[in-house]
């Protein structure tokens, strides 16, 4: 068996790794501190002198982790009482054990510690009493959503005339509307707000035009041999393996929703983050409050879905899981070893869809892969049930491309690993160890 590649760390000092940890992260825990001091009248208010001091610890321990990035110092065990407390703390003994000495920032894999710090934000959150469930991302988040609602509506509009259309048993080219709908959610992946260090990454511009003047940005359009799965095994269960709140969700919502309206599903089974993760990751609040949001507006679109999607929440043809594995630091090959009931939970699925750039990252196991790779080798033996994947690429990692084809789109664009205008849709339907 040969060896796997490396996985990417800030080691090398030319990576996106190294520039993120560096530069990225430090400005991501700056604005975290900053947001949450500006809560501290309210915080007052509501919790006197209880949360005020909470309030404070939080700051304390944001600034503490910034410090301890920045200087490199070496990871440390977690003290809450989170449920994964202890995963994590054994996880941090397997590494010190394997590489002789206990990880640190700038030395170890960049996926291990970069979702440590996201861990790490929550444990100062943890501790807390009156604080427990605050959301230190919740206010970008709301921000970003209300900043997109053009597009949202240009969006809501049009799948409601495609849905009562539908209804009316028009005459609709169905491969046509999953291509468009699964593009419109691919390039919903532009907006997310780690990428852009928490500041302002909404959707500005049409996301239907958007789907033309995009396709050639698609390095790999897998969507024939998606559509062909989709069509043997309807209608089936598909799994969504959200990625970021805002437009983007509302663009998997409707993805969904385009799957169950033309049978070519007859469940859907969200996935979300337990904790506020990587700055603009759905966690159940907001999935809620997105419905909650759209529902208070005037928009007849917006009310029409809102009123069928809690429908379908409680028909249960749209579920919503949350499991702690999402928000562990293990890449997916590792999940039938360490967490069997969430493989077994996706084995039941007729297609998998993951969303976005860090579960891109989690499939490959975040390594330095020769871009010509096979996706399905690269998966290493991840393989719960048909899967695809919808990438804008913001990180340096990547496979599945042909001969050449890094070389030519780099002369197009030096920054198209980094900057999420390059995306791809890889279908995967068979094991390869
Ligand atoms: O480096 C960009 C980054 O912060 C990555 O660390 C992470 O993979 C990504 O953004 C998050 O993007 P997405 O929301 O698409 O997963
Ligand atoms: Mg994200």
């Amino acid at each position: 068996m040969t060896s796997l590649p490396e996985p990417l760390s800030a080691k090398a000092t030319d990576s996106f790794a190294y520039y993120t940890i560096k530069d990225r992260l430090p400005v991501i825990l700056s604005k975290i501190a900053d947001t949450v001091y500006r809560l501290k009248n309210t915080v007052r208010e509501q919790h006197g002198e209880e949360g005020t001091k909470e309030l404070k610890d939080i700051v304390g321990g944001i600034s503490k982790l910034r410090n301890e990035l920045q200087t490199d110092k070496s990871i440390l065990t977690l003290e809450d009482d989170r449920s994964d407390v202890t995963t994590w703390n054994k996880y941090l003994e397997e590494q010190t054990t394997l590489h002789g000495y206990p990880p640190s920032w700038f030395k170890s894999a960049w996926l291990y510690v970069e979702c440590y710090m996201y861990r790490r934000v929550q444990e100062a959150v943890e501790k807390c009493n009156v604080l427990k469930s605050l959301d230190v991302f919740e206010e970008q988040k709301q921000k970003a959503f209300l900043n997109s609602q053009g597009a949202i509506l240009i969006l809501l509009n049009y799948s409601m005339k495609v849905i009562k259309d539908l209804e009316k048993e028009e005459e609709l080219d169905v491969e046509k509307l999953f291509r468009q709908f699964i593009q419109v959610a691919l390039w919903g992946n532009k907006c997310d707000l780690s990428i852009s260090a928490g500041f302002e990454n909404s959707q500005t511009s049409c996301p239907l035009d958007q789907v033309e003047t995009l396709k050639d940005h698609i390095l790999i359009d897998d969507l024939k041999p998606l559509w062909t799965c989709l069509r043997a095994s309807a209608p089936g269960r598909v799994d969504i393996v959200l990625d970021n709140a805002g437009f983007e969700l509302v663009t998997d919502l409707c993805l969904a929703e385009i799957l169950l309206s033309t049978k070519l599903a007859s469940s859907i089974h969200f996935h979300a983050k337990a904790f506020p993760w990587f700055v603009s990751d759905v966690t159940k609040q907001d999935f809620d409050w997105t419905l909650q949001t759209l529902g208070r507006s005037n928009s007849i679109a917006m009310n029409f879905f809102v009123q069928r999607w809690k429908g379908r929440l409680s028909n249960k043809s749209w579920n919503l899981q949350v499991h702690d594995y999402w928000t562990l630091p293990f890449d997916y090959s590792e999940m039938k070893m360490r967490c069997s009931d969430l493989h077994e939970e996706l084995s039941k699925s007729s297609l998998i869809v993951f969303k976005g750039d860090l579960n891109y990252r989690k499939l490959v196991g975040d390594r330095n892969w020769d871009t010509t790779t096979p996706f399905a080798e690269s998966l290493h033996g991840f393989h719960p049930a048909p899967l695809c994947t919808l990438r804008a690429l913001k990180a340096d990692v990547q496979t599945g491309l042909a001969e050449g084809q890094a070389k030519a789109v780099k002369e197009k664009d030096a920054e198209w690993m980094v900057n999420g205008n390059w995306a791809v849709i890889s279908f995967c339907d068979k094991t390869v160890q």
